[in-house]
């Protein structure tokens, strides 16, 4: 499979999220994502369901929604009713994880699964096999436009052994800091999803930079 690029909205302009979502569906992004914070797992607050609803409106792609919330299990089937087709959970954010990731399959989700950059791919072991996605954050979550974390170029080799290992279908995507200088790398070394906000959104052709990612 080529690497998939999901745009994230977060750098998107708010006032006017029906011309950026529009712009994504005819891109060559394949999904979009969408960062929920709440202030207490992360030192930021992004937006909630009014939001969601509003994007899922006119996206004519899938909405992979990563969840930077503390207890995300509350929420799970009120993602899905605002238009969730992913939905990623932080591995520290979850007390039981693995009954999480049952129940977002259960309401018909693909169920993912974030790491912190401080958080070892090992933790993952015993649910490896149950997730469609592992989702590296290549910075500390909370904020757009900041700088890409090296150390992720290891753990991109190290979820793969664990994937191979346990016979895992699981994707790999990467989270936080993407760019035209990295992302070559990163599709190297495996990665199957490539999130990128301020390189999208901030360059001078959203679009063609989607394209580029997406060619690299
Ligand atoms: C960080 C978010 C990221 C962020 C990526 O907390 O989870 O998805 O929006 O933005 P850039 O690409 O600007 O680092
Ligand atoms: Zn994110």
């Amino acid at each position: 499979m080529s690497h998939l690029i999901a745009p994230s909205i977060l750098a998107g302009n708010f006032a006017y999220l029906q011309k950026d979502v529009e712009m994504l569906n005819k891109s060559e992004a394949d999904w979009i994502h969408v960062d929920i914070m709440d202030g207490l797992f992360v030192p930021n607050i992004s937006f909630g369901f009014p939001v969601m609803d509003a994007i899922k409106k006119y996206a004519s792609i899938p909405l992979s929604v990563h969840l930077m919330i503390i207890k995300p299990e509350r929420f799970i089937s009120r993602f899905k009713k605002s238009g969730a087709d992913h939905l990623i959970v932080h591995y520290e954010a979850c007390t039981h994880l693995h009954s999480t990731i049952q129940k977002i399959k259960s309401e018909g989700m693909q169920a993912g699964v974030a790491l912190n950059p401080h958080t070892t791919v090992n933790h993952l072991d015993d649910v490896i096999t149950d997730i469609d996605q592992v989702l590296i954050m290549s910075v500390n979550p909370g904020f757009g436009g900041q700088n890409f974390i090296k150390n992720t170029y290891r753990k991109i080799e190290q979820t793969w052994n664990l994937i191979d290992k346990r016979g895992s279908s699981a994707v790999i995507g990467i989270d936080g800091g993407v760019d035209l200088t990295n992302a070559s790398k990163l599709v190297e070394l495996g990665a199957d999803i490539l999130v990128a906000g301020s390189a999208i959104f901030k360059s001078d052709n959203p679009n063609k930079t989607i394209s580029t990612l997406k060619n690299i």
